[in-house]
């Protein structure tokens, strides 16, 4: 029974549960058409994604995953590909030999499901021979479809015309993931989603920001509203400031073409950052309806006030030698011109002008080829009034504050830092951390924001996609700026590779009486 228990793909109930799969899944089927197969996106995530739903049990009975792009393969190279890729996630106290059979299994059985279709993006006639293809294997059940792009942002408007005019379903219904970058500033951004709409209606829209997808920003929600600690100091009456900090320990390896043209804010803070801020930010919903929770964070985005030039910091990184290795400078890279200005990192203070957040500071670090590859968020609270125990203190009193930490990853965790007494007979003040860490939690592992967020479209859920009017206000913000940037040719603070980025970052949260996490 246990057997049969551990090996019937574990948590399928939690899935259907938190999925809803309805009482006529059994006439219905799910093809999910992969654009793009053929690239880096694909193999890296979307593809192990999927096989990890299907592993967990969460994707419906009937389902087909089509690859489709340029490139000449055949069904059985794409699987070839493609489970050069996968791995099972199996719980680290249960490994046991049977399970690692289970999974040879599922992989099996899961790539059976995967078939290829080449051909053009912007060929009517070859998305409607693809239209012929998935019919073959729907068997004439009510058929939905769902197709990922995961291609560069010039040929969306194709791929999408083409899905929608010669491939979406003719009895359920036909959702599109879209990748980032949407655009590069409003006006790019306004156009791609007014050509967009000519194809699809908002709802059929799913935008992706995977960091919504990831299980420690899931979860603030949940440590904001579920916990009566937390709420009541949500505030500018108790905290002083909120630091949102993305960093990586490798450059823009491989990327360089498409990052040139988008740098660090926009890859990161324009839509990472700023998402978590929102939802750091926003008032308590009306519900967890996708509408109620967009429309909290659109108002915090729209009482935000625009980035000035002044609100920024810079960098780029350039080479570095450390024992005996020369890591490159960002512009080594052969698809990066020599005397680029983009930023491969930023760092910005951001203010919102609201009852709750008037005057704090919420500041944001964002960069490539720094010393470590993390992302968290960081709450500093303000100073005890009166303390008693100030003196234990000395003239550092900000080390004396408390700090709430959430680790979005690596390690995922959420600590607590607090002061407290050493024990014995004296009264010296330490500080400690009570510490939620995920992995001494929890024995299984944290599934990747990809899985949820294929699970969410394939549910019709949207309460981690982005809306067209989250994403308008998200760029009124940061537009401006970028502009500025670029017609002043600013430039940037260089920072040696590995190095924990510019000095100008620390000037910049020294000017707001912060101190970097
Ligand atoms: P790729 O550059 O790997 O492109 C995906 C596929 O699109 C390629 O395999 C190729 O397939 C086709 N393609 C590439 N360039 C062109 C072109 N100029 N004209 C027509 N077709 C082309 O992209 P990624 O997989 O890296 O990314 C896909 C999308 O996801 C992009 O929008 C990207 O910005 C976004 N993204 C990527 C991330 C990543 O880590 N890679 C992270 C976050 C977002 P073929 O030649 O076989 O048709
Ligand atoms: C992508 C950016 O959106 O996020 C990349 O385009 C970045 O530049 C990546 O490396 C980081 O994602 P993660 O999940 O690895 O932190």
């Amino acid at each position: 029974k246990l057997k049969e228990g551990l090996l019937s793909g574990t948590s399928s109930e939690e899935c259907k549960n938190a999925a809803g799969f309805d009482a006529n899944e059994n006439e219905s089927t799910v093809s999910i058409t992969v654009v793009g197969a053929s690239g880096d996106l694909a193999k890296k995530k979307i593809f192990p994604a999927l096989f990890a739903l299907y592993y967990e049990g969460c994707l419906p009975e009937h389902f087909t995953i089509c690859g489709y792009a340029r490139s000449k393969m055949t069904d059985a190279e794409l699987r070839n590909m493609v489970s050069r890729t996968l791995t099972c996630r199996i719980d680290k106290r249960q490994v046991w030999p049977f399970l690692l059979l289970n999974c040879d299994e599922k992989m099996e059985q899961f790539l059976n499901r995967c078939f290829y279709h080449s051909g053009q993006y912007d060929s009517e006639k070859n998305f409607s021979d693809l239209d012929k293809k998935l019919k073959q294997h729907e068997g004439g059940r009510v058929c939905n479809r769902l197709f990922y792009l995961s291609i560069p942002p010039n040929i969306f408007i194709d791929a999408v015309k083409c899905a929608s005019m010669s491939a979406s379903s003719g009895n359920g219904w036909t959702r599109v993931i879209v990748e980032k970058p949407f655009g590069r500033d409003s006006e790019s951004s306004a156009a791609l989603t007014k050509s967009l709409k000519q194809y699809l209606a908002e709802d059929q829209i799913f935008r992706i920001d995977h960091y919504l997808g990831k299980e420690l920003v899931e979860n603030l929600s949940v440590l904001r509203f579920s916990n009566l600690i937390f709420e009541p100091l949500w505030s500018r009456q108790y905290i002083r400031n909120v630091q949102l900090i993305f960093s990586e320990d490798f450059g823009t390896e491989g990327r360089g073409g498409y990052f040139d043209n988008y740098g660090i804010i926009r890859d990161i803070m324009q839509n990472h950052l700023l998402q978590i801020l929102a939802l750091f930010a926003m008032e308590t919903p009306v519900s967890l309806d996708a509408e109620d929770i967009r429309n909290e964070k659109v108002k915090v985005l729209r009482s935000m006030r625009p980035l000035q030039l002044e609100d920024v910091v810079v960098g780029q990184y350039k080479s570095h030698t450390k024992g005996g290795v020369t890591y490159p400078a960002y512009t080594d890279d052969k698809t990066v011109p020599k005397d680029s200005l983009t930023p491969t990192f930023a760092a910005a203070a951001l203010f919102i002008n609201n009852a709750r957040w008037d005057g704090v500071p919420f500041l944001m670090k964002a960069g490539k080829a720094l010393h470590t590859k993390s992302a968290e968020i960081r709450v500093q609270f303000r100073h005890v009034p009166g303390n008693l125990y100030n003196r234990n203190f000395g003239t550092d009193l900000d080390r004396a504050t408390n700090e709430l930490v959430i680790r979005v990853q690596p390690d995922e965790a959420i600590y607590l830092k607090i002061n407290n007494k050493v024990p014995g007979l004296g009264m010296r003040l330490d500080r400690s951390n009570l510490n939620l860490h995920y992995a001494a939690r929890y024995s299984k592992e944290i599934p990747d924001a990809y899985e949820r967020l294929l699970l969410d479209a394939i549910e019709g859920e949207r309460r981690l996609f982005i809306r067209s009017d989250e994403l308008d206000a998200a760029w009124s913000l940061f537009t401006p700026l970028l502009k500025e940037l670029e017609e002043k040719k600013i430039i940037p603070e260089y920072y040696p590779y590995g190095s924990r980025g510019p000095v100008g970052a620390h000037y910049l949260a020294a000017r707001y009486k912060v101190r970097w996490g």
